[in-house]
């Protein structure tokens, strides 16, 4: 390597010569085979990734209070796009140059809030210290009240081990004496429409905020007048789909039924209370939808959400996988009135948007049915990504009608 690499991680393999003995997540500078400095970032020997590049100036000092310097930037870039109004992705990792820290918002009414965050790199654990003490200095220089705060770490994650990192539990921590409970937490969404979920034992940091932007774009192209409004929410999680969507239809005095699908008796829990908080006649099946379809309503929906977990995890997986949303789709079709709307996601991050386009023509000849796309999106700005990190790209979305 002669010139700073452009993707911030560079391989084990592609190293020439390390200094032995470098403990795991010190700050290292990286060099070329003549000596001349090219960046500066993360070293651990015990993980693949061997190097995460921070930056190309070599006066730099990533110190503590560096990191409360970047992480009040990267609230400030969520605030500049206005998303700090409600619950956020404060933190993406890479794509806000703090590799391996990733850390979610989540605003309730009252300003009340959890701060639930993963740290998945031995640089960054080392570099955030005592988080209750780094979060107290960065609340605080954001004029926020840390009392109004719970801290949640979820580093139960095995990309930790990849790391050589002990893998974590999840741990509440209070930062003032406020009683704030993270495993029935109520917190805004875009919209102002209120969520509630089990923040503490959730998938991931608790709660997927990726959607906001598509929540919004779905809305804007909503063509539905019929009075009553039937959605179908499938892999729904906590129910943010069918609720937002929902509640945004009853403010325009449309009458809404809702029916959840997830594999998770936890998740419909809670989808079931958020489509009744909205009084929204919530329905709730648990069914694996790609291995037992016949568990779905057999009925006919306007609106049907298809929103899998990650089915292709790498490249290899990719036939598989796309196998997977192939079924999806077409259970989904299936269900979609002539003349409905179908929103389909995927958040495998080797799919990309054209090939999501592929599995729904695929789909829509299975079925016989005819597509007409209405719009696409993606993750939204407070999931920025990084110009040199594809893998930071992941989340895409189709509206299609279904005639
Ligand atoms: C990406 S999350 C969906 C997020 C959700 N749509 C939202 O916006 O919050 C994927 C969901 O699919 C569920 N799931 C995973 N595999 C499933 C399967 N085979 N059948 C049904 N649900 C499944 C998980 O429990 C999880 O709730």
């Amino acid at each position: 390597m002669h010139t700073p690499p452009k993707h911030p991680w560079v391989f084990k393999q592609d190293l020439t010569d390390v200094v032995r003995g470098t403990p795991p997540g010190s700050v290292v500078d990286l060099y070329n085979p003549k000596g001349k400095f090219l960046c500066k970032g993360f070293g651990n020997l015990n993980s693949q990734i061997a190097f995460r590049k921070i930056s190309e100036d070599p006066k730099l000092v990533i110190d503590r209070e560096w990191l409360i310097e970047n992480m009040l930037t990267a609230w400030k870039a969520r605030e500049a796009v206005k998303y700090t109004q409600h619950s956020f992705r404060w933190i993406f990792s890479e794509a806000d140059d703090l590799p391996g820290l990733i850390v979610d918002y989540f605003k309730a009414k009252d300003d009340t809030a959890v701060i639930s965050f993963q740290v998945l790199t031995a640089g960054m654990e080392q570099l955030l210290g005592d988080p209750k003490m780094t979060f107290t200095k960065v609340l605080s220089a954001l004029t926020l009240n840390p009392e109004n705060h719970l801290l949640l770490i979820k580093n139960k994650s095995s990309v930790r081990e990849k790391e050589g990192l002990m893998p974590g539990q999840n741990e509440a921590i209070t930062l003032g004496s406020k009683i704030i409970d993270s495993k029935k937490f109520r917190f805004l969404i875009t919209g102002q429409v209120e969520l509630a979920c089990n923040l503490y034992d959730g998938q991931k940091t608790g709660f997927f905020l990726d959607q906001s932007m598509n929540l919004q774009q779905t809305l804007r192209l909503l063509t539905e007048t019929s009075e009553t409004v039937k959605i179908l929410d499938l892999f729904c999680y906590v129910g943010q789909w069918g609720t937002y969507l929902g509640r945004k239809l009853q403010e325009q005095n449309k009458k809404v039924e809702t029916c959840f699908v997830d594999a998770s008796e936890n998740a419909l829990t809670w989808a079931k209370q958020n489509g009744e908080y909205y009084e929204l006649s919530p329905r709730t099946v648990k069914a694996d939808i790609i291995q037992k379809p016949q568990l779905i309503p057999d009925e006919l929906f306007d609106i049907v959400i298809c929103d899998p977990p990650a089915l292709i995890k790498n490249k290899k997986d990719f036939f598989p996988g796309r196998k997977g949303y192939l079924k999806a789709n077409r259970e989904a079709m299936k269900r979609t009135q002539k003349g409905g709307l179908l929103l389909s996601c995927s958040c495998s991050q080797p799919l990309t948007s054209q090939d999501l386009k592929g599995v729904l023509n695929e789909a829509a000849k299975n079925e016989n049915r005819t597509l007409t796309f209405l719009g696409e999106s993606v993750q939204g700005p407070d999931h920025p990504v990084h110009p040199h990190f594809p893998q930071g790209h992941y989340l895409k979305m189709h509206l299609v009608r279904v005639d």
